[in-house]
């Protein structure tokens, strides 16, 4: 019964369509504490897809992806490994936020596979009309939702990777979950770090020339 499969409209034809649904989720509890639903945005036709963890603290409130610190900082990598940010489209895995209250202030909490798994049809169908060229995951969550659990971002992150067989799942988005079935032709995927682990880091500057030359092996791939 859980999961956000049946919240997605049968007649979704573009991202407009799956948006306008998003609010009425209800396939995990998370759509209980947050504020609003944050959906994917950018380009229609971006042929680079960033996938992300959860929406933070300020992307809750304003209703939007990476708008926060994680995101300035995105943006900036984004910048410096010369990707035209216009050609681009952001998302998360999970569409709610997740937190708890510490005091006042709402505290990040990274989704458990439940969430991940919950919400994975929205990410899928925004594949299945994206058909991005290169999906780009940032981050652990990310990769639990696309490469499963035993990835390991730290070994793999910067190469450029065949869409995986381990992500093939009845609602992979190769076959997608919509109606009229768009047939996706498969992708490549690069993994690297999320831009919150770099404002974590020890050292800024290395993670994030870390992040850079990963992007780096992004912008070289696009065709
Ligand atoms: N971190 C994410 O993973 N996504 C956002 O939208 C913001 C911060
Ligand atoms: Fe639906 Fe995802 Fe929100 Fe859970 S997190 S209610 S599955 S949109």
């Amino acid at each position: 019964p859980a999961g956000a499969e049946r919240f997605i409209p049968d007649k979704a034809r573009s991202l407009d369509d799956l948006k306008q649904a998003a609010p009425g989720c209800r396939g995990c509890e998370l759509y209980e504490n947050a504020t609003q639903v944050v959906f994917g945005r950018g380009d229609a036709h971006a042929k680079l897809v960033m996938v992300g963890e959860q929406p933070g603290d300020i992307e809750d409130q304003k209703g939007l992806p990476f708008v926060g610190p994680a995101g300035h900082l995105l943006r900036r990598a984004v910048d410096a490994a010369g990707i035209d940010p216009g050609t681009l489209y952001i998302t998360n895995a999970v569409k709610h936020f997740r937190f708890e209250m510490r005091g006042k202030r709402r505290i990040h909490q990274t989704p458990e596979r439940q969430h991940i798994e919950a919400c994975r049809p929205w990410l899928v169908s925004e594949f299945a009309l994206l058909r991005p060229e290169i999906v780009v995951v940032l981050g652990a969550t990310a990769a639990k939702a696309l490469l499963g659990p035993s990835f390991r971002v730290t070994r793999q992150r910067g190469e450029l990777l065949p869409w995986p067989d381990a992500a093939q799942h009845p609602d992979d988005f190769r076959t997608a979950p919509i109606e009229g079935g768009v047939e996706v032709p498969p992708g490549k995927l690069v993994a690297t770090i999320h831009p919150s682990a770099v404002l974590r880091a020890d050292n800024q500057d290395i993670a994030f020339n870390g992040l850079v030359d990963d992007l780096k092996v992004v912008a070289s791939a696009l065709s």
